[in-house]
Formats: C-alpha cells, structure tokens, sequence
C-alpha cells in the first residue's frame, strides 16, 4: 500500500477516523474528506501523533450539496496526481426528515446519491490510478430495505429507519452495477457492513434508545474493529468485485439487493436526479 492515495469521506470519526488511521499506518496517503473542517483538522492531529510520519490532509466535503462536492472533486484533481482508493463511508442514520441543498430526502441524498456522484467526478482519476478499488459503506439494516421508485425522497411519507434502511439498499445496487461497468477498466468495487460498531451514528436516536444499545451490547464492535471489513477490502488481492463483505469475508446480501433489474433501474433514475450523464 506504500505511496498509494486513498480519499475516506466521514473520516472525522467512527469508523472513517480508524480506516484513515491504518492506512496511513501502511503509507498511504489520505485525503480526510469531512463536512466539519474544524474536526477534520482535529482528527489529522491524533492520527499525526499516533501514526509516525503519516500523511494526511484534510479537504472540505459536504455530501448534502452537489456544489460542495464539486469544489472538492476539482481540488482533488488540482492536487493530487492518483487515487487508488475511495472509500464511500460517510453516513448519516435514522435523522429526522430533512432534505439536501439540492431537495434530495437527507439520507438517501448523503449515504447514497452524495456518493454516486462524487464516485462519478472521480472516476478518471480513478481509471487512470488503476489498479483502484471504491468501497461502499452498506449496513445489515439493508434487509429491511427497498428502493421505493414512486416515493424515492420520502416526499409522501417518511420513516426514518425505513430511509435509511433504503439508502444503504442502494448502497449495494450501486456497487453491484458499477462493479459490472468498470470490470474492464481494472477497478473493483466493494460493499461493506461493518457490523454493530459503537460510534456516534445512533446521534438521531431517542437517549433512552442510545444508552439501551450501548448499555446491552448492541454495538458491540469498537470503531477500530468496524474499520477491518473496510480495510480487509481495501488491502486483499483477488476479492471478488461487486460483491457484499462482512466480518472480512464475502457475505450475502438480501435477494432484493442483488436484483441487477432494480440496479439498472437505480442508476438510471440516480443520473436523472443529478443530471449526468453516466453510461
Ligand atoms: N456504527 C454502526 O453500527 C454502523 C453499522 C452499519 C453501517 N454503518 C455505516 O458506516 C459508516 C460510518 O459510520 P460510523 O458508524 O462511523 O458513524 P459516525 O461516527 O456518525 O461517522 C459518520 C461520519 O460521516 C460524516 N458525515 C455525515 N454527514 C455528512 C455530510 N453531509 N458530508 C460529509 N460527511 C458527513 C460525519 O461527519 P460529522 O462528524 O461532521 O457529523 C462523520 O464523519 C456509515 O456509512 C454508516 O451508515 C455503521
């Protein structure tokens, strides 16, 4: 991994801190992309004072506005010559409903579209670096998802969990058909569920909730220990592209998640919400 780039979105904490942690550990070279610049530069002094010689840079990413991730993608043009990593981690759970610069319903805008069109600005950078992997932050919650084409942002009716189990649904269909569209172009696409992992994504819970799972051991992983699934992707050779891991294996995923049907049907309406054009 030595001398390799990698961009972690959402690597202020949690699991993201940690990713960007061991892979600077390893010599690589990482781009912290966070929303909050004053805790981005927060967390590139810890991983500086835990991680000798490492190098990290933290850029400004703001996954609820196309705008934002446009000026980030130019920077990272601007400055960086390669990327061989993208890890898609960033991720809001369960908020109340609100929606994205651009109108889009809050988690299906961050945890899903945010990061089909960062993935789409960086392609080149990506296919010109390859070998390059992109990783896909999903979540078992997945199962109890699906992608509701009539309703898609939550404007009729909205149940936190259920968009949020929708956004990380999309998450793997977007992996398993952009895996197929890149197979050639030496870039292999990963999904992830990290697994209960204690960190602060349960901020939108009620306390109650909160001290119920933490207090019971329903997050039972450590952020550190959340990050192996991702890493175990990042670092393996040969796995197995398109495909959904967990605890740093190949796992199954929920039959609705691996239909190419809805996955083609997705990426056709996630180009139409942006307004690109990705064939
Ligand atoms: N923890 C679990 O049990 C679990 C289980 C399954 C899947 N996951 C997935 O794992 C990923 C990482 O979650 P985590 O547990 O580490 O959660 P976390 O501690 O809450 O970290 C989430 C990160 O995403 C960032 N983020 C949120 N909205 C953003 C935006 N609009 N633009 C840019 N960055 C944004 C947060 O920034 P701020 O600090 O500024 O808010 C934070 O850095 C998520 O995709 C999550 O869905 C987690």
């Amino acid at each position: 991994m030595d001398g390799k780039t990698a961009i972690v979105t959402g690597a202020n904490t949690g699991i993201g801190k940690e990713t960007a942690k061991d892979l600077a550990s390893r010599g690589v070279h990482v781009v912290l992309a966070c929303r909050d610049m004053e805790k981005a530069e927060r967390a590139v002094a810890d991983i500086m004072r835990e991680v000798d010689g490492a190098s990290v840079v933290a850029k400004k990413l703001d996954l609820t506005d196309t705008k934002s991730i446009c000026e980030f993608a130019e920077i990272i043009y601007n400055t960086e010559k390669s990327l061989h990593l993208l890890i898609n981690n960033a991720g809001v759970a369960a908020c109340p409903y609100s929606t994205t610069a651009d109108g889009f319903e809050m988690q299906f805008g961050v945890n899903y579209l945010g990061h089909f069109f960062l993935t789409f600005l960086l392609l080149d950078l990506l296919k010109h670096s390859a070998p390059s992997r992109i990783i896909n932050l999903s979540s078992m919650v997945h199962f109890m998802g699906k992608i509701n084409f009539e309703d898609v942002n939550s404007e009729k009716s909205y149940h936190a969990v259920k968009a949020y189990a929708q956004s990380k649904m999309a998450n793997i269909l977007f992996t398993r058909e952009l895996a197929r569209r890149v197979e050639d172009l030496g870039i292999s696409v990963f999904a992830v569920d990290p697994g209960k992992v204690n960190t602060e994504i349960s901020r939108h819970l009620s306390w109650p909730l909160q001290v119920f799972l933490k207090t019971f051991g329903f997050m039972i992983k450590t952020p550190e220990e959340g990050s192996y699934t991702t890493l175990f992707c990042a670092v393996t050779p040969d796995l197995q592209s398109g495909g959904y891991y967990r605890n740093c294996a190949p796992a199954t995923c929920s039959r609705a998640a691996s239909d190419d049907h809805t996955a083609c049907k997705l990426w056709a309406l996630s180009c139409h919400l942006l307004g690109v054009h990705w064939q």
